[in-house]
């Protein structure tokens, strides 16, 4: 239908009714696959999935997802194919197209994810760079659905750094009417054209977005909160400097207590209990970070069978 052949580079490229289309088939596939009916929407599909950075999720729930909808993934290391031996990604997207009917992608320059599906005659799905994160985003917004019934006026506090993952975060709030309070310390707020991006959706939505950096401020009345690792794949060396920096930008007991009582807590993982979270507040009951990983499965078939397939 409207997304079939299309790329999913970025929440902010999809229209309001693409990311409602997600995750109402989302909703349908997980209940399929807990029922144990067959849904193989992509039979005889192939998926390329090309990782240039490490991944638990990502790769699992890619593949185990095309399997169940009867086609298959293909894990391809960036290490083990000639792009790492310097062979152009212009190059690498076309000969890709005549073997599969869909890449996906994790790597390090969005630019890099662009040129790829430009050159790409296949969908290609971002499945993380260093500006965005958004099939992490769309489960994200599923996982508070499930969980509040209702997305439009609910509020997202996110504390820590303005990375990839708020970046699609904000995408995704102002697509579905939520609101989104964010916290970094000065020097690590979110991308300037990403936050321009996502106040213009917000706006036509109704909703608001806020910065700031006091992660007590943005927690204040929230219905989810969520934080994400101090330093990101890529950004190893300055693990120290940035502890000293992110030190207080963290889900515990006190930031919880401003939140709504019944306030959900959401972390993409993987996490550094001690750094952006306590290991108290990751096993806590109001914690569902492994129920929002379990529906990167269900919200990745989604994506794939709508970019895919006739459905
Ligand atoms: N959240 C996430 O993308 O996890 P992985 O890095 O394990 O894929
Ligand atoms: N911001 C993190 C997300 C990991 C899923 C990173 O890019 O490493």
């Amino acid at each position: 239908m409207v997304l079939k052949g299309k790329d999913l580079l970025s929440i902010h490229d999809l229209s309001c009714t693409e990311v409602q289309s997600i995750l109402d088939l989302a909703k349908e596939l997980k209940a399929k696959q807990k029922q144990g009916i067959e849904h193989h929407l992509l039979k005889g599909k192939t998926l390329g999935m090309i990782f240039q950075k490490a991944s638990t999720r990502t790769r699992v729930s890619f593949e185990v997802g095309m399997w169940q909808l009867g086609g298959m993934g293909l894990f391809l290391s960036s290490k083990d194919l000639q792009i790492g031996r310097g062979e152009p990604i212009r190059d690498t997207a076309r000969v890709l197209s005549r073997y599969v009917d869909g890449i996906m992608i994790r790597t390090f320059s969005h630019d890099d994810v662009k040129e790829l599906a430009h050159y790409a005659t296949v969908p290609v799905i971002n499945a993380l760079t260093d500006l965005l994160h958004p099939c992490q985003a769309l489960t994200d917004i599923f996982t508070i659905l499930e969980y509040k019934g209702d997305l439009r006026g609910r509020k997202l506090a996110y504390i820590g750094d303005g990375n990839n993952m708020v970046n699609s975060l904000m995408h995704a709030c102002a697509k579905v009417g939520m609101d989104i309070a964010v916290a970094t310390p000065p020097e690590y707020a979110p991308d300037a054209g990403i936050v321009a991006d996502a106040m213009a959706d917000a706006v036509k939505a109704g909703s608001k977005i806020t910065l700031c950096n006091d992660p007590f401020e943005a927690a204040a009345d929230a219905d989810a909160l969520y934080t994400d690792v101090w330093a990101s794949m890529g950004q190893e060396t300055e693990q120290k400097i940035r502890e000293k920096s992110f030190a207080g930008y963290q889900i515990n007991a006190d930031i919880m207590k401003v939140a709504k009582s019944d306030a959900i807590i959401l972390h993409c993982l993987p996490a550094h209990r001690g750094e952006e979270i306590t290991d108290e507040a990751m096993e806590g009951k109001q914690s569902v970070v492994f129920d929002q990983a379990e529906n990167r499965l269900h919200v990745q078939k989604a994506i794939m069978a709508l970019l895919m397939s006739d459905i």
